[in-house]
């Protein structure tokens, strides 16, 4: 591995975690993934180039040639701004279904892992502690119960102007969370070795404070047991 320090930042969809872990990224200076966006990527231009987002080989061609580019807040794929269209419902079924698929995350493995640049990276995704980060000096399990995941999601589609209908939601984060969960590649679990925080009765303020919390421990205790030359 690199040794640049990493926080591994995993949990469910609708948990809050991209903006916990985004935040902290600014906080520390450090440089930020967020591996979902690869998955919504790859299943928007599997769409595009008309490859159903079953087909394996197809989509995960299609994965390894991925032109993006990650402009600040913006995100181009093929040199067209995505940013929102990425961000819609459907495309976040797609993105589940192709992340089940394992030539689809053995080609976004690699790319995913030259994000690890000085003087740091915070991941968020289903299994940065697990694959793509195993020895990131401190993981994350950053979940909330179902009821306020699907309420916050139900808060940014409306305030986004797209319809929301909160049943809808709810069923469709419970199937995603199966999906994720139930996969044979990199499932979505809480490791051993990661920390849960619980966010439902949380704001995100306190969360970015108590991730920070946890990693000026985790440096603490590196910096202790590396002797000084
Ligand atoms: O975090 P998100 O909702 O943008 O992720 C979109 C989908 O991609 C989600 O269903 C799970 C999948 N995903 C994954 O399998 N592994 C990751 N590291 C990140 C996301």
């Amino acid at each position: 591995m690199s040794g640049i320090p990493v926080i591994a930042v995993d949990g469910p969809s609708a948990s809050g975690k991209g903006t916990v872990a985004q935040r902290v990224a600014e906080v520390l200076g450090f440089h930020y993934l967020d591996s979902g966006a690869l998955y919504r990527l790859t299943a928007l231009a599997a769409e595009r180039q008309g490859a159903t987002w079953h087909d394996e080989q197809a989509v995960a061609d299609i994965a390894a040639k991925l032109d993006v580019v990650f402009d600040g807040a913006a995100i181009l794929l093929a040199k067209s701004d995505v940013t929102e269209a990425i961000r819609t419902e459907n495309i976040g079924i797609g993105a589940s279904i192709v992340a089940a698929l394992p030539l689809v995350r053995a080609a976004l493995l690699e790319r995913q892992r030259a994000f690890a640049l000085v003087p740091g990276l915070v991941a968020d995704g289903r299994d940065m502690g697990s694959t793509v980060f195993p020895h990131a000096p401190l993981k994350v399990f950053l979940t909330a119960s179902a009821e306020a995941r699907a309420e916050r999601r139900y808060k940014q589609l409306t305030e986004r102007g797209e319809a929301a209908d909160l049943a809808a939601i709810t069923a469709d984060l419970h199937a995603r969370d199966e999906r994720d969960r139930q996969r044979s590649v990199a499932p979505l679990q809480q490791l051993p070795d990661a920390l849960l925080l619980d966010t439902t009765e949380m704001g995100i303020a306190e969360a970015v404070q108590q991730v920070l919390a946890w990693w000026h421990t985790a440096t603490e205790v590196q910096r202790k047991s590396v002797p000084s030359a």
